[in-house]
């Protein structure tokens, strides 16, 4: 029997893949996308949406919102005058709630794929070869042909030596989005960003949280002003033990739960906990891909190669998402897809990765997009910057919430935003004005002439851009 041939064949139905492969059918490309077992639903049949809709973005916010709202009920009703007793949290409701979302949606990704005539082919992807111009694929024993291939395999969890994560006592992003109940003492290996957003969640509904992080300084990648503002708020108001500049010794499951020993300073330190994570970054996948076989370029740290089309060294064969250099973001990878698909049709596409945005789901969040204050100081750039707090925020007083501030950088000598920093409530959204200025190559004198509505946590973004002028209104 002939081969399936397509135009072309995306290996991976993560954000990166599947949005690809939706964009590709929508320009009239014959297209279909592999995705292997990795994630089933209860009926054993395979699950679209990859890291981000089964163990990533959006498990985790929805556990996030869970917990967000038992914390108010619990400490920050009273203010309104709201009393409340006896609240109680149901771990597996909040659980199956979770598990709703994710069916919900990696469902919706089936819909959508059989609406744009996209072919889904369940099973692992592996190059064979090429043969007249068409690449052949192995998916689990059959063989497709594809004029075209994205590969979008996304990335896993970075284990560390000697610490076996079982996804049941100790847990990578997989097990610590499905906890069946609240650990009494939670240890997290890694203060980055699913330390801090599943370290949250574990704290509010009254775990004891001891996060250990190997660099010295908290959340390094953040402009100054906001790991600073983060740091006081998480340690000292919400009771998040964060260590820093530890070194792993050993890690010990045993009756008592896990040890973990550890060097502090000249110290060495012992952690007992009930569950610990691990989340210490995340390392590009490629097993089984069958790069070997057709000589598919691969960086010493395991990514991809690709240029800034995402086109890989081979002819007609694109990467993108995790499984290539950047920030290992949902977004980032669902913006690549398209590029590719629309440059496979013969389009101009492209993605700034200078105007990506960065959000931590925290409570207050974290939001910025483009450089940091220490950022352009070290590359000698002269600038002029503005901060709000929301304290000045009538709509953020409203709100009964007044954590963090908004803060503006631009050009000392062009007036171009450089960078835009948030922490407080709703910073996730905030972020997107920053973004689309930046992306339009607009002066913080662009935003201070926007006519902003009023009271909104948005006229935080104007004053800040006013700050940067020293002629903020309302502070
Ligand atoms: P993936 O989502 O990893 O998808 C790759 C897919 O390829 C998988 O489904 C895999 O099964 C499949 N695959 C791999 N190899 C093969 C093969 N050979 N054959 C067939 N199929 C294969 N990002 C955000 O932007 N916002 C967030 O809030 C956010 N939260 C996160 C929370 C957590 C806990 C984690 C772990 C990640 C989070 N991320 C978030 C990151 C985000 O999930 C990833 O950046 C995103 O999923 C990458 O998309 P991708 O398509 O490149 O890869
Ligand atoms: P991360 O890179 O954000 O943080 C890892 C942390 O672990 C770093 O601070 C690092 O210094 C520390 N670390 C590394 N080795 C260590 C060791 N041996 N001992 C102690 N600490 C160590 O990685 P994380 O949190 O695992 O998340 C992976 C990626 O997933 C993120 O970088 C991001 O790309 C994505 N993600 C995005 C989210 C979002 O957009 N809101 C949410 C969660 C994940």
């Amino acid at each position: 029997m002939a081969n399936k041939q397509f135009d072309v064949v995306v290996i991976g139905g993560g954000p990166g893949g599947y949005v690809a492969a939706i964009r590709a059918a929508q320009l009239g490309l014959s297209t279909a996308c592999i995705e292997s077992e990795a994630y089933a639903d209860p009926k054993g049949e395979v699950r679209l949406g990859g890291t981000c809709l089964n163990v990533g973005c959006i498990p985790s916010k929805a556990l996030l919102q869970s917990s967000e709202l038992y914390e108010q009920a619990s400490h920050s009703f009273v203010m309104h005058g709201i009393s409340t007793s006896g609240v109680k949290m149901d771990v597996a409701t909040m659980m199956k709630r979770k598990d709703n979302i994710v069916g919900q949606l990696t469902s919706g990704i089936k819909g959508l794929f059989k609406k744009n005539k996209v072919t889904l082919l369940p099973g692992h992807g592996k190059f064979v070869g090429r043969e007249d111009e068409r690449w052949r694929i192995d998916v689990s024993g059959e063989t497709v042909e594809a004029t075209h291939v994205i590969v979008a395999t996304g990335s896993k969890a970075r284990h560390l030596p000697g610490i076996p994560v079982d996804n049941k006592l100790i847990c990578d992003n997989v097990g610590a989005l499905s906890f069946d109940s609240t650990p009494k003492r939670l240890g997290v290996i890694g203060a980055g960003v699913i330390g801090l957003e599943l370290g949250s969640v574990w704290k509010r509904l009254g775990s004891e949280v001891t996060i250990l992080e190997a660099l010295p300084d908290f959340l390094g990648a953040a402009d100054q002003a906001v790991s600073k503002e983060a740091w006081k708020v998480f340690t000292q108001k919400q009771g998040l033990n964060i260590q820093l500049g530890i070194k792993i010794i050993k890690v010990e499951t045993g009756k008592k739960g896990v040890t973990v020993e550890y060097e502090s300073g000249d110290e060495t330190r012992t952690l007992q906990c009930d569950r610990l994570i691990v989340s210490v970054g995340r390392v590009p996948h490629t097993a089984g891909l069958g790069a070997e076989n057709v000589g598919l370029e691969l960086r010493p740290s395991g990514y991809i190669n690709v240029d800034q089309n995402c086109r890989t060294n081979l002819p007609n064969v694109w990467a993108v998402g995790d499984v290539v250099p950047g920030p290992m973001l949902a977004h980032k990878s669902m913006e690549e897809g398209v590029m590719v698909a629309e440059c496979i049709a013969g389009q101009k596409g492209h993605v700034n990765l200078d105007t990506v945005p960065w959000v931590i789901y925290t409570h207050p969040e974290i939001a910025w997009v483009g450089k940091t204050e220490q950022q352009l100081k070290n590359e000698g750039v002269e600038y002029r910057a503005g901060q709000i707090p929301f304290a000045a925020n009538g709509r953020a007083l409203g709100q009964g919430d007044t954590t963090g501030f908004v803060k503006m950088i631009a050009c000392a000598k062009t007036d171009r935003i450089l960078g835009v920093h948030v922490i407080g409530n709703n910073a996730s959204e905030l972020i997107a004005e920053a973004v689309v200025a930046m992306e339009f190559n607009a002066s913080s004198e662009d935003i201070a002439r926007i006519c902003h509505a009023h009271p909104t946590l948005s006229e935080a973004m104007h004053e800040a851009s006013l700050a940067v002028d020293k002629r903020a209104l309302h502070f």
